[in-house]
């Protein structure tokens, strides 16, 4: 029986569903209500997952603020091609970190363990059979758009939790929550709503994927 990983994937978006501005940085749409549960949802993950183009526009630390090194969720980065800065603070010392990257990729990084999972672009199958092995059992995806997307095409999405802020921002190439190619109309993931939360100023989502694929 398969064991992989429960995928939850987390994200917050603007009102006309943006998930940064159109210049891709870091926008505050949480409440301070939903960056609680935030917290609460990431220390309570094996893993927490983002793309590359998350690392590179915002940078982040992903880790839960009070835990030591050893209980904070391992960190996974998606990288095909190495582009992880140095100096990227997802490399620092307070949680584990993991960059899944792609056979044609020789590049190393201090601090982090390196998985070669495909070729020319990171195999979600192949990196969902390595965090299995590492005993990973709640994997959270936090982003951004093209990651997503590739989770939900994988058909490897149990659940999908979507905060939405009261803000507009527009342009039409700001990412969204699912970017990537987008689906065919057959093809479309259908979704079951199983709560709608109120949170300071804003509304929580969170729905079932029934279609899981994989
Ligand atoms: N509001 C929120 O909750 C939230 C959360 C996170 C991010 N964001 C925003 O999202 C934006 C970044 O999103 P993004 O879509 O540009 O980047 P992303 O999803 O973070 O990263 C995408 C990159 O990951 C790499 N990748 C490797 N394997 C992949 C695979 N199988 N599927 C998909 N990607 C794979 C690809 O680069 P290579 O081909 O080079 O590997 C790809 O370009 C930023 O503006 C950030 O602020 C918002």
């Amino acid at each position: 029986m398969s064991m992989r990983p429960r995928v939850t994937v987390n994200c917050a978006m603007t009102a006309d569903g943006k998930l940064a501005s159109r210049t891709r940085k870091q926008l505050r749409i949480s409440s301070r209500e939903d960056m609680e549960r935030v917290k609460s949802l990431r220390a309570s993950s094996d893993a927490i997952l983002v793309g590359v183009g998350t690392i590179l526009a915002d940078d982040p630390h992903l880790t839960v603020k009070g835990l030591p090194p050893e209980e904070n969720p391992l960190r996974v980065v998606l990288d095909s091609h190495g582009r992880t800065p140095a100096g990227a603070k997802v490399l620092d010392d307070r949680a584990r970190t993991l960059i899944a990257t792609t056979e044609e990729c020789h590049r190393t990084w201090p601090g982090a363990e390196v998985v070669r999972c495909g070729k020319g672009r990171v195999d979600l199958g192949a990196l969902m059979d390595v965090l299995e092995e590492r005993g990973v059992r709640s994997l959270m995806v936090e982003g951004g758009g093209e990651t997503i997307f590739s989770f939900f095409q994988a058909g490897l999405v149990d659940r999908y939790m979507v905060f939405v802020g009261s803000m507009i921002v527009g342009g039409r190439c700001s990412p969204t929550p699912a970017d990537g190619d987008g689906f065919q109309d057959d093809d479309i993931v259908r979704l079951s709503l199983i709560d709608a939360e109120v949170l300071g100023d804003g509304v929580l989502l969170s729905y079932e994927v029934h279609d899981r694929r994989a």
